[in-house]
């Protein structure tokens, strides 16, 4: 079965979304949308919530959340439990953020990079496998940050 994307943005996200939507289709995903649907200025925490809640909610497989910069949409989604954003604008973050990290939400920022380094951010991290073993560990410390179990 399809994995299916979850993609939210912003008002400064807005005028690349449909490409990336129509990308991800065209790579075989579902895709859900949760906003924003015009350019009208609006609030960033509200779209990355939307998101994370479907994939809190076994809804999505995975996240993409684009803001002006994609910082504030990752700050955003990291603050949601079992959420691993990461702010990308070059495709090997992209690349090890999925190998090392196991990110499963990509952030980035329609006034930070064009629509072809979009599309190639998003294939990298779309076509890239968590490698596992000592990454596994590592993400297995964050969690425990997250949940206040954490000792060195
Ligand atoms: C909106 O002006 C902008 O602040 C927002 O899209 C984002 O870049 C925040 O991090």
């Amino acid at each position: 079965m399809s994995k299916t994307i979850v993609l939210g943005c912003d008002h400064a996200g807005y005028l690349i979304k449909d490409c990336v939507i129509d990308h991800i289709k065209a790579k075989g995903y579902n895709v859900i949308e949760v906003g924003t649907y015009s350019a009208d200025s609006c609030h960033y925490p509200i779209f990355a919530h939307r998101a994370c809640k479907k994939l809190q909610d076994g809804e999505a497989d995975i996240g993409i959340l684009i803001c002006g910069t994609g910082i504030g949409m990752s700050m955003a989604a990291n603050k949601h439990k079992g959420i691993r954003a990461a702010c990308c604008s070059d495709t090997f973050s992209a690349r090890l953020t999925r190998q090392h990290n196991n990110a499963n939400v990509l952030c980035f920022g329609e006034r930070v990079i064009g629509k072809g380094l979009a599309l190639e951010l998003v294939d990298a991290f779309l076509d890239t496998e968590f490698e596992g073993g000592k990454h596994a560990t590592r993400i297995g410390m964050v969690a425990d940050i997250e949940n206040g179990t954490f000792e060195e």
